[in-house]
């Protein structure tokens, strides 16, 4: 194994972005840039009456208001008909289309101006009217309905194997909890707000956008505006965080490629703060029911899990709560179900472990709830569960190393010395608490292009279509070809974010590096082999290489691969495990929560970067600290609105809320997943923080919140 592969390099584009030349969505200034702002609907359902421009149109700089009455109808193809269970389902809010208001801030109108305050400025003076109708914006689990098949088909609906009889097995066993899970509506509230510049030249399309998917920017805009892929170009080269939210196009994004089309210059168009909560996702409002029932001894004899969320009254978005549940420990008897509520809002959409972070703080705070009842160690009541092949479709594990998390964990942890009654560790005055959960992710391989060119400088370029929130895909992928190349770093770039690139899927679901990684590593083999033909191999390595090129009558050497995941796909389960430990005081007077200390023990297959591999692991941690103790929109039933819309009152962590953070990789590779051996990592990193933190605060307190986030009210 090279040295390349496993070094804790620090990010090769990490001088760019803290000299600021790494240039983000809304930077690109192609020439004669306009700028626009979006009209919102103040009522959440119903309909616009009567809409009046013509302040707003003779306002300073204004050169042209939008709205349904003069936006050009827009083909929207029948591709916006799916649900929405996969994020390139696509945008089926019909931006402009008609009268028609389903939620509170959506986008009615743009105005485009010669600055961004003259914009703004206009878009308050548009007058609008409603026909208000009756609005759901309660969270009523009566009003829940199924899943669609195709939600259910991608994995998103109800398990289709209910082992057993789990209602009889829950009502036969010796000791059983049954209990009712809360998790409020999450924002991502990445550092860089959602932007969009688009720019229609000669009947070629360029869009610069906020986005983990290039290709899918592309695909939207092919649909929405009836156009053919070859004249649309989505560049992206830098995402300031995003946690799942630029998975999919915005409405934003039409509104900007419409408004530019319009005025027939470049449009930019970012999104307030306030905005991203509107016109971008969220994690939905969920409420689950856990009933598990055991033996005395700990065997799980039943486990049901009912998970009810919301989505929006437009698109169906079901996410994969409930497939945690179904992998984590064997158990005869299981039931689960997924219901959703439509409501009058937005679209909700994957953030961050989506379903797999909601179903597992359910199912391993009940799995603490039993432990306590039936007297046993939280991780005697797991390993005593332990699944020894995936319980879902009965197939073998591609690997599985979650029993060394917990005895790895635990040892790093000092889980030992944790006395088993809740309100019996001290510090001073302070409550002490230690607690812990399983973590658990899908770890899927996508297929994935890439191509390698050898410059006529001696570099080698390698490009993908993927994209780089933040885990390290730069840097990873440098590491990846430089080490199959057999050169020095320097002598490597990695290109992504184009999608004139080779092809690639989404940059999401913690796919990247074992989807890319491969891609990479056949387009350089086959660059090798190139070169090793035209010029003789040695010739790389060679000082005379930039002569030797041209003597060839070459000006580059070029060679693309298209790498797919072989069968073992549908003959294993994959997925990437962890044992989360949790540490916190709490004040017993005013129940304030410190988490003092949180360990995490990962199987994630082959670590590419341990530093960076770290670093999602902290992330993970922290963002599960304020799902824990912090995060949640509070979302005003009269409106239909966020009412703590903005940084200052939706909470998360800052760097005094943090503690000690302690990581470890426990050894492994996994084959059968990717040929690098690496499994997915990023979301498992937030995957069973917030239950683990749950557990402490119970055995610190002997007070079981099961409504997230975990406030001081709660507990005193
Ligand atoms: Mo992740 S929620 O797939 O960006």
């Amino acid at each position: 194994m090279s040295s390349l592969v496993g070094s804790p390099i620090s990010r090769v584009d990490g001088p760019a972005k803290v000299t600021g030349r790494a240039t983000y969505a809304a930077e690109f200034h192609p020439d004669g840039l306009t700028y626009a702002a979006i009209v919102e609907s103040s009522i959440s359902a119903g309909s616009i009456s009567h809409i009046d421009s013509t302040l707003a149109e003779r306002a300073p700089g204004v050169l042209m208001v939008l709205t349904f009455l003069n936006a050009p109808k827009l083909p929207y193809g029948p591709y916006k008909q799916r649900p929405a269970v996969e994020p390139v389902s696509g945008e089926a809010l019909r931006v402009l289309q008609d009268a028609e208001i389903k939620f509170s801030g959506q986008p009615i109108g743009v105005v485009v101006a010669q600055t961004q305050t003259q914009a703004e400025y206009a878009a308050s003076l548009v007058r609008v009217r409603y026909v208000p109708a009756k609005s759901l914006t309660h969270f009523d689990s009566d009003r829940s309905v199924p899943t669609s098949e195709a939600a259910a088909k991608k994995g998103r609906g109800p398990e289709a194997r209910q082992g057993g009889d789990a209602d009889e097995a829950f009502h036969q066993a010796a000791v059983k909890i049954d209990a009712h899970y809360v998790q409020p509506r999450e924002h991502h509230n990445a550092m860089e707000p959602h932007a969009t510049v688009a720019e229609w030249k000669d009947g070629q399309l360029t869009i610069w956008d906020k986005t983990q998917w290039v290709d899918n920017v592309r695909e939207e805009m092919v649909r929405i505006f009836g156009i053919s892929a070859d004249s649309v170009r989505v560049i992206n080269p830098f995402v300031g965080g995003a946690f799942g939210s630029s998975l999919r196009t915005w409405p934003h994004v039409t509104l900007a490629v419409m408004a530019s089309r319009q005025v027939g210059r470049p449009v930019r168009l970012e999104l307030t703060r306030r905005q991203l909560y509107y016109s971008t996702g969220f994690r939905p409002h969920t409420e689950q029911r856990v009933a598990l029932g055991a033996q005395h001894e700990g065997h799980l004899q039943a486990h049901i899990q009912e998970a009810i969320g919301q989505t929006s009254t437009y698109e169906e978005f079901a996410e994969a709560t409930l497939d945690a549940p179904a992998v984590t420990y064997a158990c005869e008897n299981r039931r689960t179900s997924y219901r959703l509520v439509p409501m009058n809002t937005n679209t909700p959409c994957p953030m961050r472990g989506p379903g797999h972070a909601t179903g597992l703080f359910a199912q391993e705070v009940a799995m603490d709830e039993l432990a306590a009842l039936l007297k046993l160690d939280p991780i005697q009541l797991r390993l005593r569960n332990f699944a020894e092949r995936s319980p879902k479709k009965d197939l073998p594990w591609s690997s599985n190393a979650l029993q060394d998390c917990y005895r790895i964990g635990a040892e790093r942890f000092g889980w030992e010395r944790r006395t088993p009654e809740p309100r019996s560790m001290r510090a001073g005055r302070q409550l002490v608490g230690l607690g812990m959960a399983t973590a658990v992710n899908t770890a899927p391989r996508y297929p994935a292009s890439a191509s390698a060119t050898l410059l006529a400088d001696g570099t080698v370029v390698v490009r993908s279509a993927t994209s780089d929130m933040g885990p390290g895909t730069y840097t990873a992928m440098t590491q990846v070809a430089a080490d199959t190349l057999g050169l020095p770093l320097p002598r490597v770039r990695f290109e992504l974010g184009d999608s004139t690139f080779p092809k690639a899927e989404e940059h999401g679901g913690s796919t990247t590096t074992a989807s890319i990684g491969p891609a990479v590593r056949e387009a350089c083999v086959a660059l090798l082999a190139k070169i090793s033909n035209m010029l003789g191999l040695s010739a790389l390595f060679a000082p005379d290489l930039q002569d030797k090129i041209k003597l060839a009558g070459f000006s580059q050497i070029e060679a693309h691969s298209d790498s797919k995941p072989g069968e073992e796909k549908n003959r294993y389960a994959m997925y990437s495990f962890g044992a989360i430990f949790a540490e916190v005081h709490v004040d017993p007077d005013f129940g304030t929560v410190r988490v003092t200390r949180i360990s995490g023990a990962y199987d994630a297959g082959r670590i590419v970067n341990p530093k960076l591999a770290r670093s999602q692991c902290i992330g993970g941690m922290i963002g599960g600290l304020g799902m824990a103790l912090l995060e949640g929109a509070e979302w005003d039933t009269r409106l239909g609105r966020v009412a703590n819309a903005n940084l200052a009152e939706y909470l998360v962590p800052v760097c005094a809320d943090i503690g000690e953070l302690d990581v470890v990789f426990v050894p492994g590779e996994d084959k059968l997943l990717s040929p690098l051996g690496v499994k997915g990592l990023a979301e498992l990193g937030l995957c069973g923080v917030a239950p683990a933190i749950a557990n402490a605060v119970w055995h610190a307190t002997g007070v079981r919140v099961r409504e997230l986030p975990i406030t001081p009210d709660k507990l005193i």
